[in-house]
């Protein structure tokens, strides 16, 4: 293979540090190892990782504590026992280091970002990824550690709000704002002509509505479905917002966009769309590479910001996803994998 790289490098020869498990369990599993460092196929590139995340996914398949209904599913896909990646990590940022023999559109030393879809893989030092899979250039306005904290939360949410048809002047509700869907989806939705009323808790209704909200709900002290006011669509990041429960709420020809959704409400959701006059939408949302290229379209002009709420070393990744399984974390926690090579622009 005709891979074209920095002189003297020769990935065979070389290792990484990349945050490692080989059982399910708690963050303690986790631990930092050494492994041998990927080389890029044909149509891939190798990243030099400088910033990666922890994620809600990411805990879930460390620990298998998924929506009730998925334990089997989620162990047919990842392994029974024991996992079979044992890398987690689905977001990256970082520098181009080498390029396989039939990649075009980037070239050793671009700054990139994307996600790692079901091969994970991005909590370490290096990962190879497809020039045709969701990746992009990063705009200029961003760090690494920005660009890292874009694609998980904002490619959900523009997966959720295209399969349910989310248009300009709809009334629209985020159940559970805060997070790293969340913070996305009110600022996405905003964007595109959308009247956003999020539901958060009062500690974080000023940053939601920073992002773009024009209302906001506190759930420790309102409850969304008795103020009166209805939706033409409800997008639930946290499970609080059923169909039984929003359903009165939601307009006719409204629609549900279940993020989290256990297996029976994935499997009901068609029969109830059909048969009602209401659209449930659930299910994992596909990673496209145009969609990550939106992102960062959208964040070079300022439509969309990367909301970070703490920084950990790779090494302290044990701690991050103590952290992040809380459920109380504000948009995106961030391991810096290197430090940037100059100055952070933000
Ligand atoms: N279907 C898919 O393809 C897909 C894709 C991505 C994620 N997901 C799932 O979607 C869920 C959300 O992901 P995420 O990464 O956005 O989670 P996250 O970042 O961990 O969400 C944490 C946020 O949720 C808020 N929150 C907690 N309880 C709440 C409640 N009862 N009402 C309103 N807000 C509440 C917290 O705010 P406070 O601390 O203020 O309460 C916190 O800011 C996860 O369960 C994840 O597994 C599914």
């Amino acid at each position: 293979m005709d891979i074209t790289t920095k002189p003297r490098f020769n990935p065979s020869d070389c290792t990484m540090q990349a945050a490692v498990r080989t059982e399910y369990g708690p963050p303690e599993v986790l631990r930092i190892a050494e492994l041998p460092r990927p080389t890029p196929k044909d149509n891939e590139v190798l990243v030099k990782i400088y910033a990666t995340t922890v994620t809600s996914a990411d805990c879930r398949l460390r620990s298998l504590n998924v929506p009730a209904g998925f334990g089997l599913i989620v162990r047919l896909a990842m392994g029974i026992w024991r996992p079979r990646q044992t890398v987690l990590g689905s977001e990256f940022a970082g520098a181009v280091e080498a390029i396989g023999s039939k990649v075009t559109g980037f070239k050793v030393g671009d700054r990139v970002f994307g996600m790692s879809g079901a091969s994970m893989g991005a909590n370490a030092q290096y990962k190879c990824a497809d020039e045709n899979g969701p990746l992009a250039h990063i705009p200029p306005n961003l760090s690494y550690e920005e660009a890292a904290a874009l694609p998980f939360g904002g490619t959900t949410a523009l997966n959720f709000f295209r399969r349910g048809g989310l248009k300009a002047g709809d009334r629209l509700l985020v159940n559970g704002a805060s997070g790293a869907v969340g913070v996305a989806a009110v600022q996405l939705a905003r964007d595109l002509g959308a009247d956003v009323t999020a539901v958060c808790s009062g500690r974080n209704a000023e940053l939601v509505r920073e992002l773009g909200a024009c209302r906001v709900v506190d759930y420790t002290r309102q409850d969304f479905t008795r103020l009166g006011q209805t939706y033409d669509v409800i997008l639930d990041t946290v499970g609080t917002a059923p169909f039984v429960r929003s359903k009165p709420v939601l307009r006719k020809g409204g629609r549900l966009l279940l993020v989290l959704a256990t297996l029976a409400q994935m499997l009901a959701a068609p029969r109830e769309s059909l048969l009602g006059n209401r659209k449930i939408v659930a299910g994992p949302a596909s990673e496209r590479a145009e969609d990550v290229r939106s992102l960062a379209k959208l964040a070079q002009e300022g439509r969309l910001r990367p909301v970070i709420d703490r920084r950990y070393s790779l090494e302290q990744i044990a701690e991050a996803h103590r952290y992040v399984e809380t459920g109380r974390k504000r948009g995106s926690v961030v391991l810096t994998v290197q430090h940037e090579p100059y100055a952070t622009l933000s």
